[in-house]
């Protein structure tokens, strides 16, 4: 998968890897999901952040553990440096931007500062860990300003950025005080992935607005100072046969008999949903979809349970906040609704493993995907993968970006609870053939299109998108002669 003669770097913030009781752990999440599949298959290395002073973060470690076969390397940062990169200029300035949540919008010139510093920082593992020139593939709206870095010392490294949130509007966008800085850097890679094409749309608005880069329909570029910088859409996707053969094995029958045993859940109809805990989520607008559900079918109290998976990664504000606020929601409608020894909502914020997950998503009747925005939403395509049995309904919000991706999935719109509650009511009314058809079509595009052939159509792209440049240049050299 790797390309010949390159060594393959892969950066993002969220390390794939974490020791939690002494043991190494894959990290929750969709990117850590999606890309340590392609890392075991191709070897290379992973840098990741570490914050000085806080754990284990020497700094090269092989994973996975029970199969080394890449290397994950942690870059020193401080605790400063941390808090204004993640905390603040990645969630509390590009994650609301970007999800066009303004209310949330906070910005400091201070989290700027640290913005590129920490970039510089990631820049300087991947320079370090490069003999010859690399194939960098740098993961996320946390590394903006990384590829220029890398450019000034390795000229002819390959480098793309997956952008895997949305990109906004540019009447959006315009909110940013360091547009043009932002989108200079992003120009430094050769190819910029996006989920949708209405985000690459919305990226070529802004870079002809604010730098009046041209962009050219045949090469699928935006050219600004003699470079080409391509634009690909390419939706992320999962192991699909993973998941598959996860969900079908004794392994996940033994966990879910255990499961349902230890909370009394035996012989009820589940319903799931599972999310990292974020505003995106639309966290409460499924519970409120909940409430009304069983309100307006009240024949399922007592047989419907609703798994509400939230699993806190972000500790900062406005994640304490918000958790509180869905315990809360959780809490008033297990009260005003339970009987007896039901109660409608089980809320678990520990996180499982994927193993756990496949049994669990395969063991749901039917998943709530409720993102207020989302740039594809990685759950989703879980649940369908560990869909065996053909037998549950996948209820997707329009909003986020799977629903546009898989055929087969129910749209639902989280704005609109009694929707939502005639929906989930559609999913344990509907015909199984006709259950079974939905699935075996989300199931064969996700098959067709896994976290494989993603990776390979990046790479190959990727070096596409190197001759583009290599050959504009050749043939501007021609026509000045
Ligand atoms: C989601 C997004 C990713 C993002 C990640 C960061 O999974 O889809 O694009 O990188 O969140 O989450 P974290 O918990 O690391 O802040």
């Amino acid at each position: 998968m790797a390309l010949p003669g390159r060594k393959l770097i892969v950066v993002s913030n969220r390390e794939p890897y974490r020791l939690k009781g002494g043991r190494l752990e894959r990290t929750v999440g969709g990117l850590a999901a999606a890309l340590d599949p392609v890392m075991r298959a191709s070897g290379g290395v992973w840098i990741t952040s570490g914050v000085k002073g806080r754990g284990d973060i020497s700094s090269r470690i092989a994973v996975p553990p029970e199969d080394p076969s890449y290397v994950m390397r942690k870059v020193p940062i401080t605790e400063e440096d941390m808090d204004g990169f993640y905390n603040g200029y990645s969630n509390r300035f590009l994650w609301p931007l970007c999800h066009i949540t303004l209310d949330r919008v906070r910005f400091k010139r201070s989290y700027w500062a640290s913005y590129g510093k920490v970039n510089r920082l990631f820049a300087g593992a991947v320079i370090d860990e490069s003999s010859g020139d690399p194939a960098v593939l740098l993961q996320d709206y946390h590394l903006a300003m990384c590829a220029l870095s890398i450019r000034a010392s390795l000229p002819d490294a390959l480098i793309s950025l997956f952008w895997h949130i949305p990109w906004p509007p540019y009447a959006v966008f315009r909110i940013c005080p360091h547009r043009r800085e932002l989108l200079e850097g992003l120009l430094a890679n050769d190819l910029i992935g996006f989920q949708l094409d209405a985000f690459k749309t919305n990226f070529i608005r802004c870079a002809q607005e604010e730098l009046g880069a041209r962009f050219d329909p045949e090469k699928d570029a935006l050219l600004r100072n003699g470079r080409a910088t391509v634009l690909k859409t390419l939706p992320v996707s999962i192991d699909f046969e993973w998941f598959d053969s996860a969900a079908r094995s004794g392994e996940a029958r033994a966990f879910i008999s255990g499961f349902l045993k230890d909370r009394g859940l035996q012989g009820a109809t589940l319903g799931i949903s599972v999310n990292r805990l974020d505003y995106t989520k639309g966290l409460i607008k499924c519970l409120d979809s909940i409430e009304v559900f069983f309100d307006k079918y009240p024949g399922y109290r007592g047989k419907v349970v609703f798994l509400h998976i939230a699993v806190p990664t972000r500790k900062a504000e406005p994640y304490k906040s918000y958790r509180e606020r869905v315990r809360k929601r959780v809490a008033a409608i297990n009260k005003s609704l339970s009987t007896g020894r039901w109660r409608p909502v089980e809320y678990i914020d520990a996180d499982f493993s994927h193993k756990e997950l496949a049994a669990l998503y395969g063991a749901a009747r039917f998943i709530i995907v409720s993102s207020v925005y989302d740039g594809m939403n990685l759950v989703a395509k879980e649940y369908i993968a560990s869909q065996t049995g053909l037998a549950g309904c996948a209820l997707v919000s329009e909003f986020a970006g799977s629903s546009e991706d898989i055929p087969g999935v129910t749209p639902i719109n989280p704005y609109d609870a009694e929707g939502c509650a005639d929906a989930i009511n559609g999913a344990l009314t509907s015909a199984p053939a006709e259950r079974k058809r939905s699935l075996r079509l989300a199931r064969e595009h996700i098959r067709r299109n896994d976290i494989y052939k993603w990776a390979g159509d990046l790479l190959r792209e990727l070096e596409r998108a190197r001759w583009q440049n290599i050959s504009s240049r050749t043939s501007k050299r021609s026509k000045r002669r």
